[in-house]
C-alpha cells in the first residue's frame, strides 16, 4: 500500500503511483499497448485523423503526433479545404531540423493529406480506417457540433476530441484535449473525460503531458492568458499606457508578456480566440471576464498589439512607486480573482493549475505558488484594491473562501511530492528547475518522511509534469546579483538540503529518468548515495557557459565520491559545460545506468537492500590532494567571461577540496555566492536576463 504526502499527479490520469513503478519495475503501461486499444492491432491498424489540419493547431500536433506514432506504423489524415494555405509544409523544415531529412522524410510518409468541402467526406476516407479524430477546426460551436455529426454518420465508432480554447465538453459532446502554443513542441495537453481514457494515456505514453482539468468554459491556460491579457487592457483603458510597455511590466511582475504573445501566434486569430473566452466566460460569470472595447475592435480588424518600434522611446519613461503598485493591483488583483474561481470550481489537481501558467503562459512562478506567496491577507486584499478601481468585477466569480486551507499539503506541495510503502519513500520533483519553492517543499518532503520513519529514499522526477531537470531556476540569481547575503542563502541552504540526502537516510538513490538532469538538480541527486540514470540522459555542469559557479556542492562533492583517476573527468564537465551521456559516467558520476526497463528495478534493489552487486561509493570527508590545478586539453572559452569563470570554478574547486567535508560547505557556498556579485556574472544570462526584465 503506497501512502501518498499529496496525491500524485499520475494518480489523476489513472497511472498508479510513482513508487509503484519501482516496485513493480516497469511503467503503468505500455506505448505500443496502448496503440493497440486506439487504433487496433498492427495488421488492421486504423488511422488518425487531423482535421483542420493546415491550421495553427492542427499543423503542429499533426507533426507532434505523427513524429511519435510513426514507429507504430499509424496513419495520420491531414484533413482540411483545398482553400488552406499549406500550414504542414510550413512544419516540414523544423521536422528536418529534429530528425534529419531521412527521418523527416519517413515521418511526412505517413501524413497523407486530404481535401475536402466540409460537408461531405472524401470517399477514401473508409479506406483508412479512422479511429480517432483530433478536430481542430475554428472556434464556432455551431460548426464543431456539425463537424462532429458528419464523422459520426460515416463512422459511428469514432473517438473524438477537440482542441477547443474554451467550449467545454457539455456544449460539445466530445472530449477536450486543448494543447498549448507552440504546438509542435508544447507538451502540454489540458484533458477533459469523465475517467482517464487510453488515448489519454497513450499521450503520457509517448512523452506528452496530458493534464486533466475540469468541464468549465475556458478550462486553466486560457482563463490565465485571456485574464492576464485583459487585465492588461483594463489598465490601458484606464492609464493609456501603450500594449508593449504594459507588456514589460507584466513581463517584471508576473513573467508573461501577453500581447507580444497574441502577435507572435498571429494578431487576428489569437485576439478571436481570446476574445472569444472571454465573451463567453463573461456571459457565465459576469463582468469580471468583460472584453473591453479594444479588443473587440481589434478581433474585427485584426491590428496587432505593438506598433512600430520607432514609436517606443517617445514613451518609454518609469513607472514611479505608486504608480508601479497601482498597475501591481491592475494585473494581479483580476488574475487571483479569476484563480479564487477556479480554485472554487476545483478546476484541477493544485500542481496542475499551477504548472499550466509556467510551462504554457510563462509565468515564472504558477498562480497557486504566487498567492501562497502572497498570503490569504495579501491576495484578498489585492482583489478588494482591485474593485476599488473596476467595481463591476466585485459582482461575481469572486471566492475569497478560496484562499483558504493554504497550510494543507496540497497547496504546501506543488513541486515535490512523496510517498512511501512503510519501507522505501521516493521524493519526485514535478519542476524541471531549481528555486526557493522547491527547495522548501523539498525539506517539507524529507522530514514528512522521516515522521513517517521512511529511512531509505529514492529521489526523481515526477514521471509527468517534469520531462527533464535542467538545474537552478536563474529568476532565483535576480537578487544575488547586487547581494550577497541573498547569493550565501542559496547556495548554502541548497547544499544543505542536498546533505539531508546523504546524512539522513540510511539509503538514498537518485535517479534520472528523463532527457537530462544538469547544473544544481545534478548536484542534489549526487548527494545520494547512489545515483541511476537511464543510459542515453544528458549529465553535466553547464554553469560555467552562463556563467555562474555550481554552488550546490557541484565543485567538490562529486570528486570527493570519485576515484583520483577520474577527478580530470569530472572537471571537464565543469570547465566545459558540456554534457556527457550517463552511460559514459558510470563508475565516477553514475552508478548504474541501463534502459528504463533496467533502471527500475535497479533502483529498486538499491533503495531495498536486494541483490544489486554495486558498490557504495565513499564520500571522502577529509581534504583531498593532488586535484589537478591545470587543465590540458580543455576547446577554448567561448568569451571572456566564461573563461574568468573558468578560473573562478577552479578556485572554488581546490577551496572546497582542500578543506575537510565539515568545512567545505560554507568554502564552496562563499566563493559561488562571491562570484555572483561579480561583473563578469552581471555580463552574463543571468546579468542580462535581470537587465532585461527586471531593471525596467
Ligand atoms: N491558435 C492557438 O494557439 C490555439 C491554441 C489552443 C487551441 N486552439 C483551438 O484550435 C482550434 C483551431 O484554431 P487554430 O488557431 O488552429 O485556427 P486556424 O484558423 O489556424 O486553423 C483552422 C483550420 O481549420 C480548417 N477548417 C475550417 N473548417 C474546417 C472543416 N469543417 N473541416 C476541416 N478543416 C476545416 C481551416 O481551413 C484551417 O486550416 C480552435 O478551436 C482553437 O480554439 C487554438
Amino acid at each position: 500500500m503506497t501512502t501518498v504526502l499529496r496525491e500524485t499527479t499520475l494518480q489523476t490520469l489513472g497511472l498508479g503511483t510513482v513508487l509503484e513503478m519501482f516496485e513493480n519495475g516497469h511503467l503503468p503501461v505500455s506505448t505500443g499497448d496502448l496503440v493497440d486499444q486506439v487504433f487496433g492491432n498492427s495488421g488492421s491498424r486504423g488511422s488518425l485523423v487531423v482535421s483542420g489540419a493546415n491550421g495553427i493547431v492542427g499543423a503542429g500536433k499533426t507533426m507532434q503526433l505523427g513524429s511519435r506514432l510513426q514507429p507504430f506504423d499509424v496513419k495520420i489524415v491531414a484533413l482540411d479545404f483545398p482553400s488552406a494555405p499549406d500550414g504542414i509544409g510550413r512544419q516540414y523544415p523544423g521536422l528536418v531540423q529534429a530528425f534529419g531529412q531521412e527521418g523527416a522524410d519517413r515521418i511526412m510518409r505517413n501524413i497523407i493529406r486530404m481535401n475536402y468541402d466540409g460537408a461531405n467526406l472524401p470517399a477514401e476516407l473508409k479506406d483508412l480506417n479512422p479511429r480517432f479524430l483530433l478536430e481542430a477546426i475554428p472556434e464556432i460551436l455551431e460548426v464543431k457540433r456539425a463537424h462532429y455529426a458528419t464523422f459520426r454518420s460515416a463512422f459511428p465508432d469514432i473517438e473524438i476530441r477537440s482542441v477547443t480554447s474554451g467550449f467545454p465538453s457539455s456544449e460539445l459532446g466530445v472530449g477536450i484535449a486543448h494543447p498549448a502554443f507552440p504546438h509542435e513542441i508544447n507538451k502540454i495537453w489540458e484533458i477533459v473525460e469523465p475517467e482517464p481514457s487510453a488515448i489519454t494515456q497513450l499521450l503520457w505514453a509517448m512523452g506528452l503531458i496530458p493534464v486533466p482539468v475540469a468541464d468549465r468554459w475556458s478550462f486553466i491556460l486560457d482563463v490565465l492568458f485571456c485574464g492576464i491579457t485583459l487585465a492588461g487592457s483594463r489598465y490601458r483603458q484606464a492609464n493609456n499606457m501603450p500594449y508593449w510597455k504594459i507588456d514589460k511590466y507584466a513581463r517584471k511582475l508576473v513573467g508573461p508578456n501577453p500581447f507580444r504573445a497574441h502577435d507572435a501566434i498571429g494578431t487576428k486569430g489569437a485576439t478571436f480566440l481570446t476574445w472569444s473566452c472571454l465573451h463567453h466566460l463573461s456571459e457565465k460569470y459576469g463582468p469580471l471576464f468583460t472584453p473591453t472595447p479594444d479588443f473587440v475592435e481589434r478581433k474585427e480588424t485584426g491590428q496587432s498589439w505593438y506598433p512600430p518600434n520607432h514609436f517606443r522611446p517617445l514613451v518609454d519613461w518609469p513607472l514611479d512607486r505608486d504608480a508601479y503598485n497601482a498597475f501591481r493591483v491592475w494585473i494581479l488583483g483580476p488574475l487571483f480573482q479569476m484563480a479564487s474561481l477556479m480554485l472554487h470550481e476545483m478546476r484541477g489537481h493544485l500542481a496542475h493549475m499551477n504548472a499550466i501558467g509556467e510551462l504554457c503562459a510563462q509565468f515564472r512562478s504558477g498562480i497557486v505558488a504566487l498567492i501562497r506567496d502572497f498570503g490569504p491577507e495579501t491576495v484578498i486584499a489585492t482583489v478588494e484594491a482591485y474593485h476599488g478601481m473596476h467595481p463591476e468585477a466585485a459582482q461575481g466569480a469572486w471566492h475569497p473562501e478560496a484562499f483558504e486551507g493554504m497550510d494543507s499539503p496540497e497547496w504546501q506541495q506543488l513541486y515535490v511530492n512523496a510517498e512511501h510503502n512503510g519501507e522505501v519513500g521516493v521524493i519526485t520533483l514535478s519542476r524541471e528547475t531549481y528555486s526557493w519553492d522547491v527547495d522548501h517543499e523539498m525539506n517539507r518532503a524529507i522530514d514528512w518522511l522521516k515522521s513517517e520513519g521512511i529511512d531509505k529514499v529514492i529521489v526523481t522526477g515526477d514521471f509527468h509534469l517534469s520531462t527533464q531537470m535542467v538545474g537552478a531556476d536563474t529568476s532565483e540569481f535576480f537578487p544575488t546579483l547586487e547581494n550577497f547575503d541573498a547569493g550565501y542563502s542559496i547556495t548554502s541552504r541548497w547544499s544543505a538540503t542536498g546533505r539531508r540526502l546523504n546524512d539522513e537516510f540510511a539509503t538514498s538513490v537518485g535517479f534520472v529518468n528523463g532527457k537530462r538532469c544538469l547544473g544544481g538538480i545534478l548536484e542534489l541527486l549526487v548527494h545520494c548515495h547512489y545515483l541511476v540514470s537511464v543510459d542515453d540522459a544528458q549529465l553535466g555542469w553547464p554553469e560555467v557557459t552562463l556563467p555562474v559557479v555550481p554552488g550546490m556542492e557541484g565543485c567538490h562533492w562529486p570528486i570527493r565520491k570519485a576515484g583520483s583517476e577520474d577527478w580530470t573527468k569530472l572537471l571537464h564537465l565543469l570547465m566545459t559545460g558540456r554534457p556527457i551521456k550517463a552511460g559514459d559516467a558510470v563508475g565516477w558520476l553514475v552508478d548504474y545506468a541501463g534502459s528504463l526497463d533496467q533502471a527500475l528495478p535497479m533502483v529498486w534493489k538499491l533503495a531495498t537492500g536486494g541483490d544489486h552487486g554495486i558498490a557504495r561509493r565513499r564520500v571522502e570527508a577529509g581534504a583531498l590532494r593532488g586535484v589537478p590545478n591545470d587543465l590540458s586539453g580543455l576547446p577554448p572559452a567561448d568569451s571572456p567571461e566564461m573563461e574568468t569563470a573558468r578560473a573562478a570554478i577552479m578556485e572554488c574547486v581546490q577551496a572546497a577540496c582542500g578543506t575537510d567535508l565539515s568545512e567545505a560547505l560554507t568554502v564552496q557556498a562563499k566563493l559561488a555566492a562571491e562570484f555572483l556579485t561579480a561583473p563578469t556574472c552581471r555580463k552574463g544570462v543571468v546579468g542580462s536576463e535581470y537587465t532585461r526584465t527586471m531593471a525596467v
